[in-house]
């Protein structure tokens, strides 16, 4: 698939690097530095927002090192120009989350409609805490303003990626790098 690809981004060692470090940073914020809010310390609850987060998350679970359960949401964002921001529930978590501590696992936010769905929908739950990790962030292209806590990297330039769990139309998201698709390939 490589002769597919315009550019790499970043490469599998880059992203394994930054994820090592976002496991390390997340794993001392729950454990000594306050983040964690259950008052019965039961472990993190990670959810994954599928598909395109599963690869970071099964990346960065192995880089956390406290204990963790996870969870997954399936979420479709079927914008237009009639109706942007669109978004739509596959798949509701497994587990309550009342009262408990939840990061969320994003791949990337663009215009923020996606993560405040998701942030507006568990919050009406009453998790302990609740926090948002991403692997990327377009910032720019941001319509509604959202706080993300951990970013892997921010994209500065208005690119569609694809790989590490992105897709093109269903494709690509089983490279282990990202990269920018060749215009005949789109
Ligand atoms: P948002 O609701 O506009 O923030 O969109 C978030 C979702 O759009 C992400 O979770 C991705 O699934 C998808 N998305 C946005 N930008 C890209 C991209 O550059 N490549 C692949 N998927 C993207």
């Amino acid at each position: 698939m490589r002769e597919r690809m315009e550019r790499i981004l970043f490469t599998e060692e880059t992203i394994q690097r930054r994820v090592k470090d976002i496991g390390k940073v997340i794993s001392s914020d729950y454990q000594t530095a306050g983040a964690a809010k259950d008052i019965e310390c039961r472990p993190l609850i990670a959810v994954c927002i599928l598909q395109g987060a599963m690869m970071f998350m099964a990346d960065l679970m192995r880089a956390i090192e406290i204990p963790v359960e996870y969870d997954f949401m399936s979420i479709s964002s079927y914008g237009s120009s009639t109706s942007p921001g669109a978004v739509r529930l596959l798949q509701d978590l497994s587990h309550s989350i009342t009262g408990r501590d939840v990061l969320i696992v994003e791949d990337i936010v663009d215009t923020g409609f996606t993560a405040n769905y998701i942030k507006r929908g568990l919050l009406a739950r009453n998790p302990a805490s609740f926090r948002i990790c991403t692997l990327l962030d377009k910032p720019f292209r941001r319509e509604e303003t959202i706080e993300m806590d951990y970013v892997g990297f921010f994209l500065e330039e208005d690119l569609f990626v694809v790989g590490y769990g992105m897709d093109y139309a269903g494709v690509y998201r089983n490279l282990s790098y990202i990269a920018l698709l060749k215009p005949e390939y789109k």
